[in-house]
């Protein structure tokens, strides 16, 4: 269904550690894989779920991972995704990512008003883990035409100067 209009990688983040700022500089090695791989994207989506109204504690201490002394989101698009077990389907989460990726030592390009939210999480897939609501599939289908387009969009765009880790003490 989406393979026509993406290559996905699916990247999970459940064996990282928690953020704790190397004196030595040394990144884990689940971390530097990770930066390779954004680094040769053309796109990051991040799913969230949401935890006490917001992102959960282990995607924030990925972000600062991929925020300090290092910076593979700089200027990449990124679009958010997100399902939580009530009507609220992650709203509030995405709102406070968004955020975050505006940060100046994330940076990413987000595309306004582009949200996928999917409520009621347990009972919104089938055995296969393929989303059984028509209305919302069609919906995440628009979602990624936009995103796609706003990639292309946003890849010629010049790239600013990498801001100095002097500057965001980290
Ligand atoms: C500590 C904790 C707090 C949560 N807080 C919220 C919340 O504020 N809003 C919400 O819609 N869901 C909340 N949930 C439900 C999560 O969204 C749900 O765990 C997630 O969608 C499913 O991911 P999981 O099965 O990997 O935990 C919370 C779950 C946990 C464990």
């Amino acid at each position: 269904m989406l393979t026509d209009k993406a290559e996905i990688e699916l990247v999970e983040i459940k064996d990282i550690p928690v953020f704790n700022k190397p004196a030595d500089k040394q990144l884990p090695a689940k971390i530097l894989e990770i930066i390779t791989k954004i680094e040769a994207s053309d796109a990051v989506i991040i799913a969230t779920p949401e935890h006490n109204q917001t992102i959960s504690a282990s995607l924030k201490s990925v972000l600062e991972w991929l925020s300090c002394e290092v910076h593979p989101f700089e200027n990449k698009p990124v679009m958010i995704v997100g399902a939580s077990y009530y009507d609220q389907g992650t709203s509030r989460a995405q709102v406070h990512l968004r955020k975050i990726l505006d940060a100046p030592g994330v940076n990413t390009y987000t595309l306004s008003g582009n949200e996928f939210l999917l409520g009621k999480a347990k009972e919104a897939f089938d055995k296969d883990g393929n989303i059984t609501n028509e209305g919302a599939v069609k919906f995440f289908e628009t979602c990624l035409d936009n995103f796609v387009k706003y990639v292309g969009v946003v890849s010629k765009l010049k790239k600013s100067e990498p801001i100095e880790p002097e500057d965001l003490d980290c």
